[in-house]
């Protein structure tokens, strides 16, 4: 199917739009074929940027609660309103399903509801200080200050919502901030640029810059941007955290999460469903995608069978089709890293139970794997593709030490009905959530979001990126007035 080349997206600087250096199509991973073009910010304008960030920091952090929610409340309708063009602007750029970018706008409508809805909140607490002689006659009134303007660096798997997650807090907390979308997708982040252009806010409040990210460190290093916020690759987080030891970093790195399935689970047509859907939408490229799927001995045959099934069952293709289920990569080099990967696998000996890597393009077919070695790069890293490796524990707790047994702790899934065995999970597993009943996939926009080991520090979720991106002050007043 041919694609709409949409005209060129000007870049935001301090909230006006520009052209920058060097124009650049954006092409839709399916087909390669240009979607739209933007263009790369100059050091000239990534400075301007920062300056004029740097320079309403404090009118932004006194700018009155309702103008803040007012702005973000206008881009949750305008959101609203154009609910499909932006559906339609997501897939091209990154490759998902119309479904899932659908869904993908939904969240970030709710995103900037929560945003706008904490903007009014957020307000810090009062704390007792006279449970001491020495602090009778005396009140801590505790709030929360922005720590400065935040750079945020967004990657390619959900261009919209998850710049909604850095830019939503940023304006709801008083911070203004500087945006660097993914490379690959860009042109999500520069329309959330051109609705916050309508509002009041002051215009420094947001830039969206693309920047190459061999030219990224401009932004990184500088010192007037006190806070980044990234979601990315491991590898990529950690270079960004050794490099600016002094800055309040966020990291969303991403990991390889797993369910279990506990023997007496009842509803296995169910579990089989969401472990298949999703460890394939969005192709996996998703940091929360299940990947391995451990399984009580006395379920797994059956389990194994009805995955595999489940998983035969799911459209792929075209993903402007309506009923695709399973696009393209990002690339076909992303995709031809994921084949390599399963192929590494299965001659090291693991079963094919469906797919096994037939490639073309950046369209990988789903496949599932068993019997695979611990050492795999499929069972140790994160895949982002459409892979799930199954294999069998002996028992509850084996599944949850296997779980463990990984250098991320991002989210898991367990399906269980029993409430010791929820609670044993909650205490037990080593990672920001537990989604009892279903995938790890699960997000609720509002939730903490986040991981712990390689998969990052700090948590995104409205109320939880606010808190990072602000500090608290205490003020103690007498309490005799
Ligand atoms: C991610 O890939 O980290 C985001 C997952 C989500 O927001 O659902």
């Amino acid at each position: 199917m041919s694609q709409r080349l949409r005209p060129v997206s000007p870049i935001w600087v301090a909230g006006r739009p520009q052209h920058g250096e060097e124009e650049f199509f954006v092409t839709h991973p399916y087909d390669e074929s240009p979607v739209g073009a933007t263009s790369w910010a100059t050091a000239g304008q990534v400075e301007a940027a920062v300056a004029a960030a740097s320079g309403a920091a404090r009118e932004c952090a006194s700018l009155p609660a309702h103008v803040r929610a007012e702005a973000l409340e206008h881009v949750r309708r305008r959101l609203d309103e154009e609910a499909e063009t932006c559906a339609e602007l997501i897939t091209a750029e990154s490759g998902k399903p119309i479904a899932w970018s659908r869904v993908e706008v939904r969240r970030a409508v709710s995103t900037f509801r929560w945003a706008a809805e904490e903007a009014r909140r957020f307000v810090g607490e009062v704390q007792r200080l006279d449970t001491d002689p020495t602090a009778e006659g005396r009140l801590a009134l505790v709030r929360r200050f922005p720590r400065g303007p935040v750079l945020g660096i967004s990657p390619f798997n959900f261009p919209l919502n998850l710049v909604a997650h850095k830019v939503g807090p940023a304006i709801a907390a008083g911070c203004p901030i500087v945006v660097k979308p993914a490379p690959a997708t860009p042109l999500s982040a520069l329309h959330l640029g051109a609705l916050f252009s309508e509002t009041d806010l002051p215009p420094a409040m947001l830039s969206v810059l693309p920047v190459p990210d061999h030219r990224a460190d401009q932004l990184v290093d500088d010192p007037r941007l006190p806070v980044v916020s990234f979601t990315g690759s491991a590898p990529v987080g950690k270079q960004i955290l050794r490099r600016i030891p002094d800055k309040h970093v966020t990291l969303e790195l991403g990991g390889n999460a797993a369910v279990l399935v506990s023997a007496d689970y009842p509803k296995r047509d169910w579990a089989a469903e969401r472990i298949a859907m999703y460890g394939n939408y969005q192709a996996g490229q998703s940091c929360i995608a299940v990947q391995r799927v451990f399984i009580e001995a006395p379920a797994y045959a059956d389990m194994a069978a009805r995955i595999t099934e489940q998983v035969k069952a799911l459209p792929s293709g075209d993903p402007n089709d309506p009923s695709c289920k399973v696009g393209p990569l990002i690339s076909t080099d992303a995709a031809v890293r994921v084949e390599a990967w399963i192929e590494e696998a299965v001659d090291e000996g693991a079963k094919v139970l469906c797919g096994g890597a037939p490639r073309e393009g950046s369209l990988i077919e789903p496949t599932v794997l068993a019997n695979v070695r611990p050492d795999a790069k499929v069972l140790r890293e994160e895949v982002f593709g459409p892979v799930l490796v199954l294999a069998s524990v002996d028992s509850f707790e084996t599944g949850l030490a296997a779980i463990n047994d990984s250098r991320y702790g991002l989210q898991a899934g367990v399906f269980t009905e029993s409430l010791p065995q929820a609670m044993l999970a909650h205490r037990t597993l080593d990672v920001g959530g537990v989604i009892i009943g279903d995938v790890p996939s699960f997000r609720a926009d509002q939730m903490p979001y986040g991981g712990v080991k390689g998969s990052g520090v700090g948590r995104e979720g409205v109320r939880w990126a606010m808190e990072d991106y602000t500090v608290e002050r205490v003020v103690v007043l007498p309490d005799t007035l």
